[in-house]
This record gives C-alpha cells, structure tokens and sequence, in this order.
C-alpha cells in the first residue's frame, strides 16, 4: 500500500501545512510592525473556512486597535495575573511572575473572537446530544487563524487571563454571545522552536504515545479523586464470619495470634471465603533527592542508579528476599538523576532528574507529585489486573529519609529530632546537620499538616510520591498492601491523609519496624503493630519481602486447617479446660 492518496498534496504542499503546524507558536513578545490589510483580511477568511456544526458558523471576529482600549485590556489582564498568582508558591511562584501572557500593547491589533451557541436555531444540525460543539467551532476557527498567521510570518498569542464578562462590556458584545478568545495578532519578535512554557520549566509536553489508545481507554484512571472515590471500608460481615471459623479450628481459641489477625484482615480486605496470595509483587521505586546537596546521607547521590542496576542484575538484598518469599520485584524510575536508556527490566516514571534541594524551596511542584502519585497507582493497577494479590512497597533514594523525616514531622506534629534517624549511618556531626536541614525545609516551605499533596510536594520524593499511588491503587482495588519500612511508611501515611476519611489504613499492614526512629511514630499514627522487628533499616522492601510468608502462613492455617466439627475432635465446650490449655 502506499503512503501517498492521489487526492494529496504535492511533497512541498504538504510539507507546508506541516511545517505551520509545528512552527506555529503562542506569541507574547512583538516587534512594530504595519500588518498589510489585505493579509488581515486573509487571516479571517480562513477563521471563517473552519469547519462548525451543522455549518452554524457561530464565530464574529472584534477588531481592536484603539490605543486606549488596549492600554484598558491591558491594565485589567495586568490585575488578574497578579490575582491569579496566588495559586503559586515558592520557585513556581517567582517563576510565574517572570513569565510574560500578553503581548496586549505591543502587537499590530487584537482580534477578539466570539460565540453565538443560537445561531443556526434550535435545531441545528449535530447540537441535539452536545451542546457545546458551537464553542469547538470557534476554537477550530480560531487554530485556522492562528496557522494562517504563521505562513504569513506572523504571531499570535491567545489571552484568556481575563474576565470574559468584563471584556464583552468593553467591547459591547450582547449578553447572549460568549466570548471566546482575545487574540494578540502582529510581527513575532521571533518564533521560539519549542512551547516558552517548555523553554523555562514549567511544563513540557506530554508523551503521544501515552496519548493513544488502541481501541479502548488504557488507562485504568483518570484522577486522584477517582481513585479515593473507590476506596470502600473492610467487609465487617465477611470478618465476622472469619472469626467464627477461625475460633471453630482445631486449637484454643485465639491461640495462633496474630497470625488469626492477619487471616481476619486479609478476609475482610480481599472478600474471599479462602484467601491465597499467589502473586506477590514489590514495588522499588528510585528517584534522586535534591536535598543531598546540604550532606545529609553518608553516601552519594551516585548509588541510586548504581543500586537500580543492581535490582535489574538481581543482585541486591531485595532481589534475594523476594526470591525466597516467591514474590515478583518491579523496579521503577521515578526520578533518579541519571539516564538509564533502555535498560531491559526497567519501568520508567520518571518525573524528573532528582527533586529540588526542599532546604531551598518545593521539592517539586504538586503537579508533578499528582504524576508520580498516579503513576504508582497505573503501575499498581496494571499488577493487578495480571494477578497480583498483595503488594508490598519498596523504595530506593539516597536522601529519601531525610524527605521522610520531613514529611512525618510534618503530618504527625513531632518534633524533627523526634523522627530523624541515621539514615544510611551518619554520624552525629551529619545528624545534626540533616535536622537542622529539615527544620529549615519546613520554614522554607511553610507547609501545612492539612493539605497532604502540597506537603507531598514540599518535602517528600518522586518515588515516595509513586508509593503513595500503589497504596491508595491496593485500599481501592481490594488487595492487601505490605508496607515496608520508614520511607513506605511515610507514603503510607500520606496516603491515609489523601484518602480522609476513606479507610486506607485499614488496607494496609506494617511489615516491619525500622530502626528509623520515626518509623514508630508512623505505626503509631496508623495503630499498626508492625509484623516484625528485625532490627533492619536498607529499604526497597526487604522487610515487607521477609514478611510475606506470615501473610501465606496466615492463608494456609485459615484455608487448610480442620475444624473441630471436620476432625472430631471434641471442641473446647465439650472438653474439660485441662485437656487443652487455653494459651500454651
Ligand atoms: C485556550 C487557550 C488559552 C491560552 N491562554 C493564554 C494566556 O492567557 N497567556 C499566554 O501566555 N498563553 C496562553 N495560551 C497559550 C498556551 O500557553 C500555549 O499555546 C502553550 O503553552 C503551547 O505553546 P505553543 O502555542 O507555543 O505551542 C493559551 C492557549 C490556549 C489554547
């Protein structure tokens, strides 16, 4: 088959219209410059040659030229980007106020361009199911106008921090007519190659690929709230029943402990009638810290993608103890700064090279926390979906407990020395350093205990960030989630945070007590009894990889053991107290 349909343009036609697509750019900085009438004039004809619904038309184009009107636009669009900056903080903040909007007075004229949703009547065609389609005619319009512009050599910069309301009182335009869009229209000072939003850091453009999909919606979820929203409380009923079982199993009563406990939970979270665990898979998430540019870890930054390697190689403490827990490890970039290419084993999340330095300002933006928090859960969710029946956490990240730290002090109300350990193995010059660090990333920040994600974003870490996701990916499918250490810990409770009043804690179970020091805080915070105490501080879900025969045994002692009835053996009511002590 060929490439090429008779009815195509030839090679350099083609070319063209590519090549205004892509070189066609929002432009906020001009150069004085007359623009020919007639050039004017064929910018609105081709607005006008857009496609619309039902060939409704609703477009009219306002043509501004009047100095004073402009000067007006200008000083009210002047207001609402200063009000609008509120919603940013510390370096996206500072940020913001350098970025440039409007190129309102500098430009040859402004063409506002508006929507009338009744012409056409009320039975134009294709409007009956979506109303909105008059408005998606005029953007398409409007897109016309804009690659027109570009082969003219000419730029156009849309203005939408306005007040619509105001603007179609200035202009007189009739109450029932929208107004769509203000467009600055003149000689572009240059036409950059990429977004200028791309250029100074504040958004790139998405991957396309992530973009498509083949024949239906890959991606499980859309938003946070969506995934909070399936988030149900523990089947009380199921439990209830679970306990009557485990009471009629042949041994006293409550005599296996918290191996009883664990069968319970994992009743009430998973809703079978015999639980197993087939699939096991252990998050490791890695990404870079920031702020190991103050010393805080006795290591460099270098290790994380060295260790990544190793995870792949399956040579690290990890690999060994999922190995003889028969668990599976996935090991995921989210941000490690370094490039790893195409390293088979590899998922990459990657939101950046290593957080900002939070002693200086944000960790990250919460944009950029709300990625990697949805990342974790997609990867999560995809688990799933192939069998995974528990999830356990890990992380790696040199720096990542002094994000902990930060974020539990924080979410908790201790004191920083109250939940700082030693990390790596510092020494008492370096603690010292590493609270004193912290104390300053809280000040810096000025964060605040009652909103999680900006607190997140602050002062925690990408990868931390993508556990959070796999945590609230495991409360909202049903699967019970094995929180490893103190980094875990700190998603964890994150998560709960995010979540409120949504159950998540009563998802999850603490594999093990870090030697971290604020890691009792966390199982305090949750009132969890975390599973083991091994005296293990390393991370990337060795604690939750050596825990998770507990969860089989649990499963096994539940599924497989007889009752009283089954075996007939007299039970406890039947029998004298001496034949079986109630606790051996
Ligand atoms: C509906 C709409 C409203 C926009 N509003 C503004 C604006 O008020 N100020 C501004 O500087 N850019 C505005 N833009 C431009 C976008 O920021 C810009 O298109 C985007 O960053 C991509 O860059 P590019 O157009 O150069 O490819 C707007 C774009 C659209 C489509």
């Amino acid at each position: 088959m060929t490439d090429k349909l008779e009815a195509s343009f030839p090679e350099d036609e083609r070319e063209a219209v590519y090549r205004a697509i892509h070189a066609r750019r929002d432009i906020r900085h001009f150069v004085p410059y007359e623009v020919d009438e007639t050039v004017l004039q064929r910018l609105l004809e081709a607005a006008h040659a857009a496609p619309s619904v039902g060939f409704m038309q609703p477009w009219d184009f306002i043509i501004v030229r009047d100095p004073a009107t402009r000067r007006q636009i200008r000083d009210h669009v002047s207001a609402e980007k200063e009000k609008a900056g509120a919603h940013y903080e510390g370096k996206e903040a500072a940020l913001y106020q350098q970025l440039k909007l409007e190129g309102i007075m500098e430009c040859f004229v402004l063409i506002a361009v508006t929507c009338d949703a009744a012409r056409g009547g009320k039975k134009n065609l294709g409007r009956a199911t979506m109303p909105q389609t008059a408005q998606f005619s005029v953007c398409a319009a409007i897109q016309n106008l804009w690659l027109a512009a570009r082969a003219e050599g000419l730029g156009v910069g849309w203005v939408s921090i306005l007040q619509p309301g105001w603007l179609k009182e200035l202009l007189h335009v009739p109450e029932p007519i929208e107004l769509i869009a203000l467009l600055c229209v003149g000689a572009a000072e240059h036409f950059p190659k990429e977004p200028l939003l791309q250029t100074v850091g504040w958004r790139s453009r998405e991957s396309l690929k992530e973009l498509t999909h083949q024949e239906r919606w890959r991606k499980p979820m859309t938003s946070l709230s969506q995934l909070i929203s399936r988030i149900e409380p523990l089947n009380q009923q199921l439990m209830d029943q679970a306990q009557l079982r485990l009471d009629s199993l042949t041994k006293p009563v409550g005599s296996l402990g918290r191996l009883e406990e664990l069968a319970k939970w994992l009743v009430g979270v998973t809703q079978q009638s015999r639980p197993r665990l087939p699939r096991k898979v252990v998050f490791t998430f890695a990404a870079d810290h920031g702020v190991t540019q103050e010393g805080v870890s006795a290591y460099p930054a270098a290790v994380t993608p060295e260790m990544v390697r190793n995870f792949l190689r399956g040579g690290a403490a990890i690999n060994v103890l999922a190995r003889q827990a028969g668990a599976e490890v996935i090991v995921a970039d989210f941000g490690v700064a370094a490039d790893f290419g195409d390293l088979p084993g590899l998922i990459s999340c990657k939101i950046g090279h290593g957080t900002a330095n939070m002693a200086k300002g944000p960790a990250m933006t919460e944009a950029d926390a709300l990625k990697a928090i949805l990342a974790g859960a997609e990867l999560a969710l995809a688990e799933k979906k192939r069998g995974a029946a528990f999830f356990a956490t890990g992380d790696m990240g040199i720096g990542n407990t002094t994000a902990a730290s930060a974020l539990v002090a924080v979410l908790t109300g201790a004191r920083v020395e109250d939940v700082t350990g030693r990390g790596t193995g510092i020494d008492d010059d370096t603690f010292r350093r590493k609270v004193k660090v912290i104390r300053q990333a809280l000040a810096v920040n000025k964060v605040d205990a009652g909103d999680p994600l900006a607190t997140l974003a602050k002062v925690g870490g990408f990868e931390i960030a993508g556990l959070v996701g796999v945590i609230l990916a495991g409360a909202a499918t049903r699967t019970p989630v094995l929180v490893d250490g103190f980094i875990s810990g700190a998603a964890a409770l994150v998560a709960c945070r995010l979540a409120q009043p949504k159950p998540v804690r009563d998802y999850l179970a603490i594999a093990h007590l870090s030697v971290e020091k604020g890691h009792q805080r966390i199982a305090r915070e949750l009132a969890l009894v975390p599973l083991l105490d091994f005296r293990m501080r390393l991370g990337e879900g060795t604690g939750a990889a050596l825990a998770m025969p507990l969860l089989d045994a649990a499963c096994a002692i539940y599924g497989e053991m007889a009752t009283f009835q089954e075996a007939g053996v007299p039970g406890k009511s039947e029998i004298s107290e001496d034949v079986i002590p109630a606790d051996r």
